[in-house]
């Protein structure tokens, strides 16, 4: 059994970008699922993933991503292995376009979890990570975004992927410019493991998007995984944290994708809307949509 899920994010998704992120979501799908048929390993699918959605402007990830208070670019992201739980995280990290290959490298080459700013960078430096122009990062939609809304802070969303390979193994990765109008060093959910992204072989993978602060104060990946552990099939279990979240913290902004040990996917957000796209071994119709459309 292979499986891969991703999504492009939760919140206010714009009905005239409705179908470019079901594009950009079925695209990664498709990416990862290839990088499962030729032989690659979950965390390489969900690398692949993302990495596709952090190049594709119309999420707010690596190119494309939601700006600070200051008009710059500060980028969270995630990656955890479900065999040996280790996970491997950047935050608040300017001047690099793909944070989530920093981030599978950290899991690999470091002792060390999760690492922010400076410290991630020169990490990044040091492995031969190439940096970027920050401004390269900045896409003209971002640009108006921060000139329009600029009393407004929000949630700018996330990418997220999961991954079950042909040897059992699972994994989660995320990617987020974060917050739009966040305050410098401000860092998310994204890169938190328990609270954004949780992985666990024979019990399943989380990856959440919305509101980071509301995910992290209800350890929402967690909570999700803990519907798995219970016996939930993943539909269900989706449905069930994201009640859970509703009740801990009503009006809080969330949602997630999950996958169970069989492969089994679902999703369940507060938002209004959730763009995701999955392809399974039982179910070969890659379907990108956005949920709540
Ligand atoms: N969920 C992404 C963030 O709040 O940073």
């Amino acid at each position: 059994m292979q499986s891969i899920i991703v999504h492009g994010g939760a919140g206010q998704i714009p009905p005239e970008t409705h179908e470019s992120h079901r594009r950009g979501c079925a695209n990664a799908a498709v990416l990862g699922w290839q990088m499962l048929n030729d032989g690659g390993s979950a965390l390489d699918a969900v690398e692949a993933a993302v990495r596709s959605l952090e190049d594709d402007p119309a999420f707010n990830a690596g190119h494309g991503a939601a700006l600070t208070i200051d008009g710059e670019v500060e980028l969270d992201a995630g990656i955890m292995s479900g065999a040996t739980l280790k996970a491997g995280a950047v935050g608040a990290l300017s001047g690099f376009a793909n944070p989530i290959s920093i981030a599978r490298r950290l899991l690999e080459k470091s002792d060390h979890d999760l690492l922010v700013a400076d410290g991630a960078a020169s990490f990044a430096l040091a492995q031969g990570f190439e940096p970027v122009s920050p401004a390269s990062l900045i896409t003209e939609r971002q640009r108006t975004l921060f000139e329009t809304l600029r009393t407004s802070a929000g949630p700018g969303d996330t990418v997220g992927a999961l991954a079950l390979d042909a040897d059992d193994n699972i994994a989660a990765a995320l990617s987020t410019g974060g917050y739009r109008f966040k305050w410098r060093g401000r860092v998310g959910d994204s890169p938190i493991p328990g609270a954004g992204l949780y992985a666990q072989n024979g019990v399943g993978a989380v990856a959440c998007t919305g509101v980071g602060e509301h995910i992290m104060r209800t350890g929402l990946a967690l909570r999700a995984m803990f519907w798995l552990e219970a016996g939930k099939p993943a539909p269900d279990a989706a449905t069930a944290a994201i009640e859970q979240f509703q009740r801990l913290l009503p009006g809080g902004q969330a949602g997630l994708i999950i996958m169970d040990a069989q492969g089994g996917v679902g999703w369940a957000h507060s938002t209004p809307y959730l763009s995701y796209a999955y392809r399974t071994s039982a179910d070969s119709n890659v379907a990108g949509a956005v949920s709540g459309a």
